[in-house]
């Protein structure tokens, strides 16, 4: 993309200079317990990320035992934001259907993704929402928005109602080529606006991926909560929900060890996609 220009190294060093340490060369990231933190991170989430990087070891272990584990960072932006970043030049937001599902699976698997057409079509059925970005015919970023319609977490099993004017996002993704121009800050700028302008937005992201999470807190996102579960076939061990989160379905919400019966298996099996 011509226009867009990757953003300069004067205003890295800008950045830089308020930061001891670059993130993405930071020497504490994988430290289990700084004593000090970049205060470019804020002291929530530069403590989930280092306990994050503590539970790769566990993470294996569960794993051969067929558990898993999940550290997830619950993020909102308020609906007031100003839309700070517009869509570089030559770039435009389309919003794709049910009938486009081979291609979004097809461009998944190019960046390694594996994603099924029958989970893709279930989002669609679920009431989800898939919003590309365009340049010159090419594909540069994609997500999932759940706007107005429950988002289901099938690690926790728990269904976030949102209401109209609200929009949960999922799989946000950037081409590994534009990475780094605040392209996703600009995508959702350009989907709210799409949706009717004053979106309140929410997301999840693995406590480990620090991309992501810089990437939200660019665009505006604040930390409301961090999440542990673990997750067996027929069980998961779960927080209460997050009061900061809203509210969520009315099936045994505030249980957090969940055997899950034939019936509630299926149900899962439903909204899970
Ligand atoms: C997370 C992601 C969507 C961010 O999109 P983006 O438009 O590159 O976001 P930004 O430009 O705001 O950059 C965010 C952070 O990415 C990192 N970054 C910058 N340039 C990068 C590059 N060339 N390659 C990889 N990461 C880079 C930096 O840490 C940057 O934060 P900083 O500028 O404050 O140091 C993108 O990295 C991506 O698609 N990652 C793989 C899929 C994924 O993890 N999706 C999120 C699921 S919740």
């Amino acid at each position: 993309m011509p226009t867009a220009t990757k953003r300069s190294s004067a205003s890295r060093t800008t950045s830089a200079r308020n930061c001891w340490r670059s993130t993405r060369n930071c020497r504490w990231r994988f430290e289990p317990a700084p004593a000090r933190r970049c205060p470019c991170v804020p002291a929530t989430i530069a403590g989930t990320t280092a306990a994050a990087a503590t539970g790769i070891g566990m993470n294996r272990v569960a794993a051969r035992l067929g558990i898993e584990l999940h550290h997830v960072q619950f993020l909102r932006r308020p609906a007031d934001h100003a839309p700070a970043v517009p869509l570089p030049g030559g770039v435009r937001l389309a919003e794709w259907g049910v009938d486009d599902t081979a291609r979004i699976c097809t461009d998944a698997h190019v960046h390694g993704q594996m994603r099924s057409e029958a989970r893709m079509r279930a989002r669609f059925t679920h009431g989800l929402r898939y919003l590309v970005l365009e340049h010159d015919g090419d594909v540069v970023a994609w997500c999932w928005v759940a706007a107005g319609v429950p988002r289901y977490i099938d690690e926790l099993c728990r269904q976030v109602d949102m209401a109209p004017g609200q929009a949960w996002v999922r799989d946000a993704f950037v081409a590994p080529a534009q990475r780094g121009r605040r392209l996703l800050t600009a995508m959702l700028d350009a989907i709210s606006t799409h949706l009717g302008g004053g979106i309140e937005y929410f997301s999840d992201v693995e406590a480990s991926n620090q991309a992501s999470l810089r990437a939200h807190l660019a665009a505006g996102f604040v930390a409301c909560a961090a999440v542990r579960s673990a997750a067996g076939t027929h069980w998961r061990l779960r927080p209460v929900p997050p009061a900061s989160l809203p509210s969520v379905d009315a099936s045994r919400p505030t249980q957090r060890l969940l055997w899950l019966d034939a019936r509630e298996r299926e149900r899962h099996r439903k909204l899970i996609a």
